[in-house]
């Protein structure tokens, strides 16, 4: 089964087609990632509408690209994936009309595609994961515990009652005058820091229920920056070290927590601690998690830095799981802004 997968819910342009064999096992035959860091970056973050016309500029030859490199023409594929949402609507729409419209032309099945869970499905492609696992999601705009129990069947055990942890490591970023996208640059910056010259709050440590509060700890940073103003290279090297401790702290202490859920809910441990999303790309964060792997009596899988961030392949990898088991969609189609992955989670938004 050949799967082309379209990405376009935020500020990466991206198409890519996947195999999947009758087994299951997955393969990632071209990965096309055409990044607008470059248009949003004079602005310190992503502009809606300049990435929705980034992406109808690039679009159709991001996807001939990933064709050409699959070697294969649109009759090839047996299926078109597009994430549908939840997303910036104006880039949604793009990638969602032009899936609709190959499929159309291809006369092949489209398959809507929830983004959060490509996120959630890519370690079964990369790491051939079986369900039930703990994912631990942690982009930009999310961070949420969930229990994947099988393709759509999605729990949610844990979400953050405020900032995600990607948009804190931007935020910080942006006031310790970092450039635009902030993680990576706060992740460099850590390495070379202190990590115990400021003792930040560690939010919601210890607590029963598995969810997450940045909002705290990025004011912390804030206060000890304006503080020390005019900030030294020292100065924003141990600011950087002191924060991501703090988050990594955080991040494993919540997924303990979510663990302990996890079973409540399951009846069992989870086959593997999944960690998907932008912020898996932290090395700092995978090597803390993979202790807490252990230490709750599981593997930890993180997908590659390349496809922990947004990508075409973890689009086309869901679209093949549905389309394996027949999940398709019509034309008709509507994206969406928001599409929570467990629409009886309260307060549910995306
Ligand atoms: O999944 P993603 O590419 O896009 C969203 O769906 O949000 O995640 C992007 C987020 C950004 O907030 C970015 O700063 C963060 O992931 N990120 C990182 C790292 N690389 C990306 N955060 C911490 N450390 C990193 N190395
Ligand atoms: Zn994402």
């Amino acid at each position: 089964m050949l799967v082309l997968g379209i990405e376009t819910t935020c500020d990466e342009t991206a198409a890519a087609v996947v195999a999947r064999a009758p087994s299951g096992a997955g393969h990632v035959i071209s990965n096309v990632v055409r990044s607008q860091v470059e248009e949003h970056s004079p602005y310190g973050g992503v502009v809606p509408e300049i990435a929705a016309r980034a992406h109808v500029e690039v679009l159709d030859i991001v996807i001939a690209e990933a064709m050409r490199q699959a070697g294969i023409g649109f009759s090839d594929l047996s299926g078109i994936a597009a994430a549908a949402g939840p997303g910036l609507i104006g880039g949604v729409i793009v990638g969602l009309t032009t899936a609709k419209a190959l499929a159309l032309a291809a006369d092949r099945p489209l398959i809507a595609v929830n983004h959060l869970e490509a996120h959630a499905l890519t370690a079964r492609l990369t790491d051939g994961v079986a369900f039930p696992y703990l994912l631990l999601l942690v982009s930009g705009g999310h961070t949420q515990l969930l229990a994947v129990e099988d393709v759509g069947r999605y729990r949610r055990i844990g979400t953050t009652i405020d900032d995600a942890v990607g948009e804190a490591f931007d935020k910080v970023a942006k006031m310790l005058s970092l450039p635009y996208p902030g993680g990576p640059e706060v992740e460099s910056q850590a390495l070379r820091g202190d990590p115990e010259r400021f003792a930040f709050p560690r939010p919601l440590f210890g607590r029963r229920e598995p969810d997450f509060s940045l909002s705290g700890l990025k004011t912390a940073v804030r206060v000890e920056a304006d503080r020390l103003a005019p900030l030294t290279d020292t100065d924003v090297a141990d600011l950087c070290a002191s924060f991501q401790a703090s988050v990594v702290d955080v991040i494993c202490d919540r997924v303990r927590a979510g663990a302990r859920q996890f079973r409540d809910i399951a009846g069992c441990g989870p086959t593997a601690l999944v960690v998907a999303g932008g912020v898996g790309a932290n090395i700092a964060i995978r090597l803390a998690l993979q202790k807490t792997a252990a230490e709750i009596g599981t593997r930890i899988a993180v997908p590659p830095p390349a496809l922990c961030t947004d990508n075409g392949a973890m689009i086309a990898w869901a679209g093949a799981e549905r389309l394996a088991r027949g999940l398709t969609d019509t034309l008709t189609i509507s994206p969406r802004a928001r599409w929570p992955l467990d629409p009886s989670a309260t307060g549910a938004k995306a």
